[in-house]
Parts: C-alpha cells; structure tokens; sequence
C-alpha cells in the first residue's frame, strides 16, 4: 500500500515576517486558497485516492495539523507522528517509516515536503506511478527538476535519463558551493533534487541503518518507546533529542548506490524565498505581484504584499515589500535569501 509521509516540521525562516515560528510556511495560503500543506494533502488524494496519510511534525504543531487534515481528509485513514523536538529529515521519515512498516511490511512510501507547490498534478501523478514500480524494485526514488539556475540551496542528481522512465544516480550532492552548482548546471548532466522521494519503507531503513547506525537506533528506541492518543503518535522525548540532527540528503541519498532518478516536469516549486513566490504567480503588466491593500506608481517587478495597512509604493524596481502586525519588510528582491540573516538578528535582540 502506498503511505504518503508529510514533512510538515520546517521553519520557513526565509519567508519571514509572514512565516513564525509559531506558524511556519506550510500552515500559510501563499500560492493558492489553502495552505501548502492542505494543498500537499489534496495532492496525495490526487495521485492516490487509498493512500494512507502520515503527517511527521513538531508537537506545537499538532493543532493546526489536526485541523488540517480533519477538513481535507475526514474520512481517511491517517496520523500524525510527533516529533518532541526538530532533529532535521532523516530522522522524521525513519519514525514515519518505522511507523509504515508495523502495519504493513511492504510498504511504499512517497515522501513530500509540506511547503511545496505543484502545478501540474497529473504529470506529477504519472511520475509517481512510475515511482512505485521503481520502489517495488527496492530502489531509492528521487524525482529530478531540471535546473535553470546555479542554486546553492538544492541538492544536485547526476543521471543520464534519456527517454527511459527513470535511470541510476551516478552522483548526488546535496547543497554544492556556487561554482561547483555552475558547472553543473552549465554541463547540462544534472538535475535539482526536489526533495520528495519514493522508496519501500524497509529498505529507507536498511541504507539509514548502514550509513548511520547512530540515526537508526536512536529512531527504533524512540518509536519503540512511542505513545498513541486520538490521530497522535507520540515517540519517545530522551531517546530522539538523542538522536543526532542530519537530512536524508547527506545521511542516505549522497552515500546509496541504490538511488534512481525519474525526471519531473510539473510546474514543481519549493517556494523557498519571496523572489520565488513572485516568480510562480500571476503578474500585473508591470510584471508586480501585489496581495491586500496595495497602490503603486512607477513600480515593476516586484512582490507586495499587505497584510492590514495600505502599502503606497512608487518609483520602485524589483523589490519585495511585505507589512504584517508587527514588522514591515523592505528589501532587493535579489538579496531575499539573506532575510534569514535577519530572522537571526531579531532572535539575538529579543
Ligand atoms: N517533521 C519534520 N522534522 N520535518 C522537517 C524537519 C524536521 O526536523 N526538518 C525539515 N522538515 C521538512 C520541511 O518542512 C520541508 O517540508 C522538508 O522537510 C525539507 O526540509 P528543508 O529544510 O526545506 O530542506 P531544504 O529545502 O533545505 O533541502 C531539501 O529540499 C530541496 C528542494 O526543496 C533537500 O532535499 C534538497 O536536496 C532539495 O533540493
Ligand atoms: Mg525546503
């Protein structure tokens, strides 16, 4: 049976002042009327109307997920796996997939970010579909973007597809510096990792279990330890703050000899930044996204958004403007990734 794993445990800092803490960027309608998560749920029911759905989150979250989940899916088997603390990806599917495997042995398991954007869902669908051929096989799927820029903040898949439905990763590097990321790009023989992945819940296990023991005994004793009420699936609190940080991108998918790319051409996005979300939406002639209460004059290329008070903007070019309660951001729509730079500052000030 196919279980879709959420990711639903990351911050979002670069989308801050709308993405907190305490409501990060997959809980945020951004792109479309629902947030990304509920859209990420709506996804998986597209793709597979039978799946069974497991959510991994951090436990302040379990409210918003719960409610989440209760108006997407009412009637579907699901649960949501909470984590005591934030201990990155590997761990995260390691319990998800503990948790699979006690129900069913032969479990398949597409793992999804729950701050993505995917415009095209049947051809993401039909990539799935050959996804679990490729897992019934034992490999380890990823599904590759081909890249139009040198971003530093993906992994990168080395694999010639060809017209073959999926094909051996020869190299995968998980978050190169910018030079090496250009030549990749500028070789043409790579494609952007998007972060999902498809793979038998066991053999997710076996690579961990052989490249780092330490990751999977820690998740074994923590599930081990687990408690269950309502939906919840609570682990146990020593053994996973024990257990080490690390993602499934350096923990397994650079170190298997198993992992397999299929190509994605969807309309995929991790909406990593405002530049992006301006990039993925509809624009004004002026080439603006604007959202709320926005006026402008002279002002091209740039993302607005309003929560409450009116934004009045003039003279202004490629810039990202966005007003919440508390905080207005102002910035070059070009230095949008360095607004984590900022989160930190504010973290150190308060
Ligand atoms: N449950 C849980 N627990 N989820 C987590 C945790 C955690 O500790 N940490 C991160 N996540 C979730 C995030 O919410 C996100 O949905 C997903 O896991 C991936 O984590 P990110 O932190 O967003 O990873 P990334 O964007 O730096 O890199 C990954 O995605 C890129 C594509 O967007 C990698 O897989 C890259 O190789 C890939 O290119
Ligand atoms: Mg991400």
């Amino acid at each position: 049976m196919l279980t879709a794993i959420i990711l639903c445990g990351g911050s979002g800092t670069r989308l801050w002042p709308l993405s907190r803490e305490t409501y990060p960027k997959q809980f945020l309608s951004l792109a479309a009327d629902g947030s990304l998560l509920a859209e990420t749920i709506a996804r998986v029911a597209a793709v597979d109307k039978h799946a069974h759905l497991s959510v991994v989150s951090n436990e302040d979250h379990r409210f918003l997920v719960a409610a989440t989940l209760q108006v997407q899916c009412p009637s579907s088997k699901k649960n949501i796996i909470l984590e005591p603390c934030a201990r990155n990806t590997a761990p995260a599917i390691a319990l998800a997939a503990l948790d699979a495997i006690s129900s069913d042995k032969e479990a398949v398991l597409l793992v999804l970010p729950a701050d993505h954007v995917i415009r095209n869902v049947t051809a993401f669908a039909e990539a799935v579909k050959i996804g679990e051929q490729a897992a019934a096989q034992g490999k380890l799927v990823t599904f590759g973007i081909v890249p139009d820029s040198p971003h530093t903040g993906y992994g990168y898949i080395k694999a010639n597809v060809g017209d073959k439905d999926w094909a051996p990763v020869e190299q995968f590097v998980e978050k190169p510096d910018l030079d090496t990321a250009k030549s990749y790009v500028d070789s043409g023989n790579y494609f952007w990792n998007s972060g999902m992945f498809m793979f038998r819940a066991d053999r997710y296990l076996d690579e961990l279990k052989k490249f780092r023991p330490d990751i999977y005994d820690a998740c074994v004793k923590a599930y081990a330890g687990k408690s269950s009420d309502l939906d919840f699936v609570r682990v146990d609190k020593q053994a996973f703050s024990d257990c080490p940080d690390d993602s499934i991108d350096y923990a397994v998918m650079e170190k298997t000899s198993d992992a397999v790319v299929i190509s994605l051409d969807a309309g995929w996005s991790d909406v990593g930044s405002w530049s992006t979300l301006w990039e993925i939406q509809d624009k004004d002639v002026a080439g603006n996204v604007c959202r709320g209460d926005v006026i402008t004059e002279d002002v091209e290329g740039s993302y607005i958004h309003s929560e409450g008070r009116l934004i009045a903007a003039i003279g202004l070019k490629n810039h990202v403007i966005v007003e919440t309660d508390d905080v207005v951001l102002v910035a070059d729509k070009e230095r949008v990734q360095d607004v984590k730079k900022l989160v930190a500052q504010v973290k150190q000030q308060n």
